[in-house]
Parts: C-alpha cells; sequence; structure tokens
C-alpha cells in the first residue's frame, strides 16, 4: 500500500507523551495503514529536558511554546497530552488552525468547557478524537462485541471501580510537575474526573447512556503544601467519589473510585450482568475477560476465563500481533487506537470516541460532582 506521511506535534512529554509517542512508532509495522504517522515536533515548557526526549523518541524537532506547533503549516495533527486545564485552549487554537485534534481525557475540565470545544471542531471541520483507550484493551472490545451480538440478553447491572492507594500520605504536596491531579485548579476535580471518567466511558459504550445518577465525594486530606505557591491550601479534588445511577435502558449502576485503597494500584474493574450471561473484566489481568453463559449445560455451568488472543478475527486486534496464546498489554490500547485514528481519517471518517462522543462522559462527571455537592438526585 502506497504510504502518506501524517505528521504529528505531540504537546507535552509525561506519562501520555510517552504512551501515544510508543504507538506511533510502532503501529505501521503491525497495522497496514494508508498514513504512516511521522514523529514531527514535541512540545512542552523547558528545552532542555524536551530535547532529551524528542532525540529518544525520533522527533524531528521541538516547540517551547504550543500556540507555535499549532500555527506550524508541516503538522497535520495535534496531540494533546498536558494537564486537564489547558485541554481547551490547545483545542480552539488548533481547530482554527485546521489540524486533526487527538486529545486526552478528560476532554475537558467540566461539560460548558467541553460544549465550546466540540462546537470548535465542528465549525472547523476538523478530525477529532478523544483517547479512551480502555475501549481498545482486545478483552474490553470483546465485551463489547458480546454484548452487541446480544449474548447477555436484557442487562440488569453495571458496576465499575477505579482503585488506587498513592495519595494517602499526608505530607505529599499537591499542584506542579507530577502532582497536578491534586490540584483542582488543573485537574478540574479528583478520581471523578481522572478514574471514572475512563469507566463512564466504557460504560456508555458498553451499556448505553445514563440517565441520573446520586454521588458521594470525600475529601480526605483538606489541606495539603502546594508546590506552585509554597503555601498550605485547601485540597479542591474528591479523593474518593461513589456513585449510583440508573442506565437509560432501565438497568442500575454501581462505580466506586478511590486513591485511598491501600494496596490498588490501577486496579480498574466492571462487572455486567445479564438475563443470559454475565461478562467481568480486570484491568491488571487486562488480557482475560471472564464469561458465564447460562446456558452452558449445568455439570459444566459456571465462570470461564477466556484468554483473549486468539485469531482469525475470534478476538479483536489479535491478528496483528503474535501468535495465538501470547498475550499483549496496557501500550497496545494506544496502538490500537491510532491504527482506528489513522484509518478512519484516511477514509474521512470519524473516530470513536469523538469530542461529542466523550462531553457525554464529561456531562456525567458534571451530574456526579453536583449531586455529591446537594446530597440529591441529578439528571444528566
Ligand atoms: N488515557 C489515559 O489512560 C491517561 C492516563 C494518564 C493521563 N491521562 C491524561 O493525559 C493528560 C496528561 O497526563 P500525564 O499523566 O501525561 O501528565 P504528566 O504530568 O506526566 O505530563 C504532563 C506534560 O505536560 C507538559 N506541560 C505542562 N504544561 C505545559 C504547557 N503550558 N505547555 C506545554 N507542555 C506543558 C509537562 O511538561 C509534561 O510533559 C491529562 O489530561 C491526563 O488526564 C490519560
Amino acid at each position: 500500500m502506497a504510504k502518506k506521511d501524517f505528521n504529528i506535534g505531540m504537546i507535552g512529554y509525561g506519562f501520555m507523551g510517552r504512551a501515544h509517542s510508543n504507538a506511533y512508532c510502532k503501529v505501521s509495522n503491525f497495522f497496514d495503514l494508508e498514513l504512516n504517522p511521522v514523529l514531527k515536533a514535541a512540545c512542552a515548557r523547558n528545552a532542555e529536558p524536551l530535547q532529551a526526549f524528542a532525540d529518544k523518541w525520533g522527533y524531528e524537532s521541538i516547540e517551547t511554546d504550543w500556540r507555535k506547533l499549532v500555527e506550524r503549516d508541516d503538522i497535520d495533527a495535534v496531540d494533546i497530552c498536558v494537564p486537564n486545564n489547558l485541554h481547551k485552549e490547545i483545542v480552539l487554537a488548533a481547530a482554527a488552525a485546521g489540524k486533526a485534534i487527538l486529545c486526552e481525557k478528560p476532554l475537558s475540565m467540566n461539560a460548558a468547557e467541553g460544549e465550546e470545544m466540540c462546537q470548535a471542531v465542528e465549525a472547523a471541520g476538523v478530525a477529532n478524537m478523544v483517547w479512551y483507550n480502555y475501549r481498545r484493551v482486545p478483552a474490553v472490545t470483546l465485551a463489547k462485541n458480546l454484548i452487541e451480538s446480544g449474548r447477555l440478553g436484557r442487562i440488569f447491572h453495571y458496576r465499575a471501580n477505579f482503585l488506587q492507594d498513592w495519595t494517602i500520605a499526608e505530607d505529599l504536596p499537591q499542584g506542579g510537575n507530577a502532582l497536578w491531579r491534586l490540584d483542582v485548579a488543573a485537574a478540574g476535580s479528583g478520581v471523578t474526573g481522572d478514574l471514572l471518567a475512563h469507566c463512564i466511558d466504557t460504560a456508555i459504550w458498553l451499556n448505553g447512556s445514563i440517565a441520573d445518577v446520586s454521588a458521594m465525594t470525600e475529601t480526605f486530606v483538606k489541606q495539603r503544601m502546594h508546590n506552585l505557591t509554597g503555601q498550605v491550601e485547601e485540597v479542591g479534588i474528591d479523593d474518593a467519589c461513589t456513585f449510583m445511577c440508573h442506565f437509560k435502558n432501565g438497568s442500575l449502576g454501581l462505580f466506586e473510585s478511590t486513591r485511598y485503597a491501600r494496596g490498588h494500584k490501577a486496579l480498574y474493574t466492571f462487572e455486567v450482568n445479564g438475563e443470559n450471561a454475565s461478562i467481568q473484566w480486570d484491568l491488571h489481568d487486562l488480557h482475560r475477560l471472564n464469561y458465564f453463559d447460562h446456558g452452558d449445560e449445568g455439570v459444566v455451568r459456571g465462570w470461564k476465563s477466556i484468554h483473549v488472543t486468539d485469531h482469525g478475527g475470534d478476538h479483536p486486534y489479535m491478528d496483528h500481533w503474535w501468535v495465538p496464546g501470547l498475550q499483549i498489554g496496557y501500550e497496545h490500547s494506544f496502538v490500537h487506537q491510532v491504527a482506528d485514528f489513522l484509518d478512519a481519517h484516511a477514509k474521512g471518517q470519524p473516530a470513536a470516541p469523538t469530542f461529542r462522543d466523550a462531553l457525554e462522559t464529561q456531562k456525567v462527571c458534571d451530574a456526579v460532582l453536583a449531586s455529591a455537592k446537594d446530597r440529591s438526585w441529578h439528571n444528566v
């Protein structure tokens, strides 16, 4: 297939900057695509560490001001891997410059910002996608396929958790590099926008829209030293959030997230209970999907653990990798998302989740935070 270069301008070189760069580097080796991503420019504020990052990953150039990157004629797509409070401004500028935009999640600080961003990309007619990468873990895509095939029948329950334990120490500061997630001005919210947003995106994808929510949040450590001001300041984020909801299909949802679950590092799990079958997934064992089928013969009926590595189209994405039985991991969800984006873009089609898709998650997050605040049910 004749390839066409597709020039990437990457903003941010932290956790996601690395995960996305890795995906751009690998995708053309494993997928036959018309568009070939080229690491054209990397952007962050400090030239020295940025240049080291660019050299390591093979970026052709650097920019220390994202506005310059966005204006460059040789950039086709802007990839936004910076804290949440910067997403909107960059998206508005990149849309005005006619660039395709790949934006990290959560889309925005809140739904009002998200709506503005949707309108900007839609008015400019530029391709747009949000990095809810867990959709592209093969076991999660398989869950989607099983639900869509009707195997579960009517769905009664959806429950999800995202548990971590890294902010328990009271002397952990907030704000600045690496700790911007604890600073409400940079993050917008705590575990709701950071962790539950993933759970909500997957849930909407698998089980449809959420109608209303009832939530509680807690901030266990009320004050922390702020790295940018040097002062002890109030903590404005939610450290933990639990909510229940009604889905529009009549099923009930239960979601929990915290950074205070000692022993859990990134325990994202979900379970769906249907009339005929149930499914369970666990990020710590991400290549497996647990499946219970009530239609199985009684003597052997029970939960089975599907090792999602088969070829021949049985297991999503796996034909692109090794041989059956050899699993892949976290990084591959990003490779798959890049592959799907480039394939859709070459055909002039949208790649999900678009900004408009991701705005729905943002609206649920807003309703969850509002419900926790006034202790009442909120419609989404
Ligand atoms: N999809 C996922 O699973 C996932 C995982 C982690 C983070 N995220 C999202 O990705 C985004 C970035 O998170 P991260 O974990 O990579 O953060 P990080 O702290 O590791 O990296 C942030 C980067 O932004 C850069 N930066 C900050 N201000 C900047 C500015 N004004 N101009 C240019 N660069 C600037 C920093 O130098 C750093 O390189 C966030 O929106 C986060 O929610 C998504």
